[in-house]
């Protein structure tokens, strides 16, 4: 068989290894893929986003299966687009892709079905905005509608971070049309956590929960990132709020879209926040997270395949799903400057023991050797029975790679474990 996986960074990498481990596909196909997908999958200068591309390619090359990864082609309609021609796909089409392309759809349905999120506003004007902000309660969450690269989303602690947030949005469109309509929601605490789930559009299968670490820097300082690192099974996620989310958030959002007309069918991911008043929906994502698919899909010990097309076919519920009892953490090393301005084309030696466990997101093949062409550059990650020895074994990795001018947080998995020691969350 002949697959091929659209996108290009550590997510896609991690996809493309577990695919590796079914036997009936004899081709992998990336597009683009990177330098480092290369070692593993054939590349094809195809961008994510050049639907007419795909579909030339995926036709031309008589492919059997697509794998859509990132959230871009999945609301474009790439999906849509490859099954008209003929090829089956894993990723939701585009009208169910609009649980992630706008946050006003996903909050509204939320509303309308009783599912657990924030109070909110949506706001079309930016006068109006405005005026509300006046008077509305502080800390308070901006988000911009549509897709910003995951930056769309402002924390203002003060009525005046508020005002500067939402002109930033509205008026200087930061974040170009994403910013046309926005959400002003209360602000939540507690800990977060990310759970993807495989759905067909009738039963909905969650995975290993996991933890993100957005900041850039130790102790979550710094600005906002992709995610610099992750861990899973997250802590936080005990078994009595899995069954709660279950009941209250995962069966509901997929009843929902399947009565809205847009049945999901792919990888959901909820990012949930546990509040004193219970879990509640932050963000859902069409796909899977990235770095989060470098922590859960080692854990998966069945075949991702089969539940790929399992998930395609509407048979999900047949099919076993099943996680290893252990751990897992990787993390990132990013191009010094991240996420702002960086430089790239910076030499990357990862010794062969090595190169197993490492996810290559920005990077590019130069005379036969890596180098750096991206903010994110790698993802190393480890397995293990127990948290701490993923997290030592992860960091033991990350120092036996040389990468100049890179950087890469020491604190990673460091709360979880902390949340895990002092009870209250599940050990591990
Ligand atoms: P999002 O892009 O929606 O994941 O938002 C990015 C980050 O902003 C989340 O991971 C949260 O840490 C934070 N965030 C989003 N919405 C809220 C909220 N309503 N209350 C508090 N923090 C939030
Ligand atoms: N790591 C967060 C995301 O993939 O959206």
């Amino acid at each position: 068989m002949k697959v091929m996986v659209v996108g290009g960074g550590g997510r896609e990498h991690a996809i493309i290894k577990k695919l590796k481990e079914n036997k009936i596909i004899d081709t992998l196909y990336a597009l683009p893929g990177n330098g480092g997908i290369a070692a593993d999958a054939q590349c094809v200068a195809i961008d994510a986003k050049d639907i007419d591309g795909l579909v030339s390619f995926a036709t031309e090359n008589s492919i059997d299966f697509a794998v859509v990864a990132p959230d871009d082609p999945l609301v474009l309609g790439a999906v849509d687009a490859l099954e008209a021609a003929g090829v089956p796909c894993f990723g939701p089409n585009r009208a169910a892709a609009m649980i992630e392309g706008s946050k006003v759809f996903a909050k509204n349905l939320m509303k309308k079905y009783g599912i657990p999120t924030a109070a909110y506003e949506v706001f079309t004007s930016l006068e109006d905005a405005l005026a509300y902000m006046e008077t509305a309660p502080v800390p308070t969450v901006i988000k911009a509608d549509g897709l910003a690269l995951g930056k769309g989303v402002i924390i203002a602690m003060t009525r005046e971070e508020a005002i500067a947030g939402i002109q930033t949005i509205m008026a200087d469109r930061v974040f170009g049309d994403s910013g046309a309509q926005i959400v002003i929601e209360e602000y939540l605490t507690g800990p977060e956590v990310s759970v993807l789930s495989f759905t067909d559009g009738n039963v909905v299968i969650p995975m290993v929960s996991s933890m993100d670490h957005k900041r850039a820097f130790d102790g979550d300082q710094g600005l906002n990132t992709g995610g610099m690192g992750t861990i899973a099974p997250n802590p936080y996620y005990t078994d009595e709020i899995a069954a709660e989310c279950m009941k209250t958030i995962f069966v509901p959002t997929i009843e929902a879209m399947k009565k809205e007309g847009r049945s999901f069918k792919g990888c959901l991911y909820f990012g949930l926040m546990l509040t004193p008043t219970g879990p509640k929906v932050i963000e859902y994502n069409c796909r899977f997270g990235d770095p989060e698919a470098q922590v859960v899909l080692p854990l998966l010990q069945s075949d991702l395949f089969e539940i790929m097309q399992a998930v395609r076919s509407g048979t999900l519920e047949q099919t076993p799903v099943v996680f290893a009892d252990g751990a897992a953490c990787c993390v990132i090393m990013a191009a010094d400057g991240y996420p702002v301005a960086y430089e790239k084309g910076h030499a990357i030696n990862i010794p062969d023991e090595v190169a197993p466990y490492v996810y290559i997101a920005g990077a590019a093949c130069k005379d036969n050797k890596l180098v750096s062409a991206g903010g994110r550059v790698l993802g190393v990650s480890a397995v293990a029975d127990h948290l701490q020895d993923a997290i030592q074994a992860a960091y033991k990795r990350v120092e036996k790679i040389r990468f100049d001018h890179s950087f890469y947080r020491k604190d990673i998995g460091a709360k979880a474990l902390k949340a895990a020691n002092e009870g209250g969350a599940r050990g591990i």
